[in-house]
């Protein structure tokens, strides 16, 4: 269990200052040029010592990612991207940062552009995001303003941040569709390799982080990578904020240690199950890209990227959909089918005509208008889906499907068995 000590973002919810005056009571800008004045690879160091993975929901270890970009300069400049284009349903933290914390995102620009020899960061906002803008870009002027930031800055490191707002698409927050999306072209996603840290912005060395991850850094190195390290457990180690939504008491998004376990998170920050722990029927404990998993395989599990695994699913954005035995479990799966079907960029053959053919599919599951045997069909379809296109989303798409006839057949074949009796029924009268 997080102590306030141990908290990253101390102003989550907004009720203490958020201008610049405020977030340096509250430490930041602490010392920043400290931190410049060691370097670097110290940098790097400490960020890989932290053990902090991805915030954005693939859990990748970010001092890694930062220590791929070239040493040796070969006159392309280097840039920062921050992936602040938070779309993936039931996800709603990168959101709370921008509105109520973005110092911590400025001063994390700063010092991971430092540390990666960019002179420049994007910070790419979601298109939906217009409050979250303004108030990102008013912290950026009032750093600008400070010179905290700036080609004459008072760290002595030139650096300009730039907040570019997207247009409202879910498949611009795949990595290499934004940098599409940057550079002025259609959002979609590039084939990788090569990688961004070798071919990104502009053809150009770029690193591309999520919010959370970014914003994480500044403390993390005033505190030190092995104060990191000591929160969670080894592989899944600091703080994390989580989003919780649907039938908890008291849905929220906090910051919680890693790897606490999900009754206990739910207890703690939710005030329990809507009706009682054994009203629980099922939760997808990442943001919808994630499997769902049932009551009785959940309750125990750690939340985090490998305690999530052992029941089959992962952590993805932390994004946590709670569904009681209200819920039509057959039906709130379709409607993430309609959600991927949508969003598709229709680049590749699997996930243009895969999406929707799964989506209508489970339209006709929802009323059971269907055969037995197009269950079985349907799930070798998202294996077909499953690592055979360009990005994530063709998984995304496949993965809720898989988990739903993993867990869930039974009520699949109920519905259709209720269906043919009902079309007997009407038949006989
Ligand atoms: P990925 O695993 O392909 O890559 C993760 C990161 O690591 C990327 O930045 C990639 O460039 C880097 N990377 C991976 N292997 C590398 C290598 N060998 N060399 C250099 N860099 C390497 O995952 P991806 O497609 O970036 O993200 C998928 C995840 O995104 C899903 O798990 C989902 O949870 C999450 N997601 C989050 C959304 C949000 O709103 N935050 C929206 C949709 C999906
Ligand atoms: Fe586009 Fe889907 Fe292919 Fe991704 S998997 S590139 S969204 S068609």
């Amino acid at each position: 269990m997080l102590h306030d000590k141990d908290r990253i973002f101390t102003n989550l919810y907004g009720f203490r200052d958020k201008s610049l005056k405020g977030a340096q009571a509250r430490g930041l800008w602490d010392g920043t040029k400290a931190i410049i004045d060691q370097g670097r690879d110290w940098i790097i160091d400490q960020m890989k010592a932290s053990g902090l993975r991805g915030r954005g929901g693939a859990g990748f270890p970010t001092g890694l990612k930062w220590s791929f970009m070239p040493k040796v300069n070969d006159g392309r400049p280097h840039y920062l991207v921050v992936n602040a284009d938070e779309s993936e349903p039931g996800t709603c933290k990168d959101r709370e940062i921008l509105r109520n914390d973005p110092h911590h995102l400025v001063e994390g620009c700063f010092l991971a552009s430092f540390a990666m020899g960019a002179n420049v960061a994007y910070i790419y906002v979601r298109g939906e995001f217009i409050r979250e803008r303004e108030a990102l870009q008013r912290a950026i002027d009032e750093a600008y303003e400070a010179r905290l930031i700036g080609k004459d800055n008072i760290h002595g490191y030139p650096f300009d941040l730039y907040v570019h707002h997207g247009a409202g698409a879910y498949i611009c927050g795949e990595e290499t569709a934004l940098l599409e999306s940057l550079e002025g072209k259609k959002g979609q996603p590039r084939l990788k390799p090569p990688f961004p840290a070798n071919v990104g912005l502009w053809g150009c060395p770029t690193t591309v982080n999520n919010v959370e991850s970014i914003a994480a850094a500044p403390t993390i190195l005033r505190r030190g990578g092995a104060w990191f390290a000591g929160l969670g457990r080894a592989n899944n180690t600091g703080t994390k904020l989580f989003c919780v939504s649907g039938h908890v008491n008291k849905p929220a998004t906090f910051e919680e240690e890693m790897g606490v376990p999900f009754r206990e998170l739910i207890d703690k920050h939710c005030g329990g199950i809507r009706g009682g722990w054994d009203n629980l029927l099922a939760v997808i404990p990442g943001g919808s890209s994630v499997p769902v998993v049932p009551a009785a395989d959940i309750v125990d599990a750690p939340m985090d990227f490998d305690g999530l695994r052992t029941v089959g699913s992962s952590l993805g954005t932390a994004a946590v959909i709670v569904m009681d035995k209200s819920t039509d479990i057959v039906r709130a799966i379709a409607r993430l089918s309609a959600f991927y079907k949508h969003e598709s960029c229709g680049q590749c053959t699997p996930c243009r005509e895969g999406t929707g053919w799964m989506w209508r599919v489970m339209e006709r599951l929802v009323e059971g208008r269907a055969e037995k045997a197009e269950i079985d069909m349907l799930f070798q379809v998202t294996k077909q889906i499953e690592g055979h296109t360009i990005c994530a989303l063709g998984d995304a798409a496949a993965w809720p499907i898989q988990g739903l006839i993993k867990h869930f057949r039974p009520v699949i074949e109920a519905r259709i068995d209720a269906y043919k009796a009902s079309g007997a029924r009407a038949a006989a009268e």
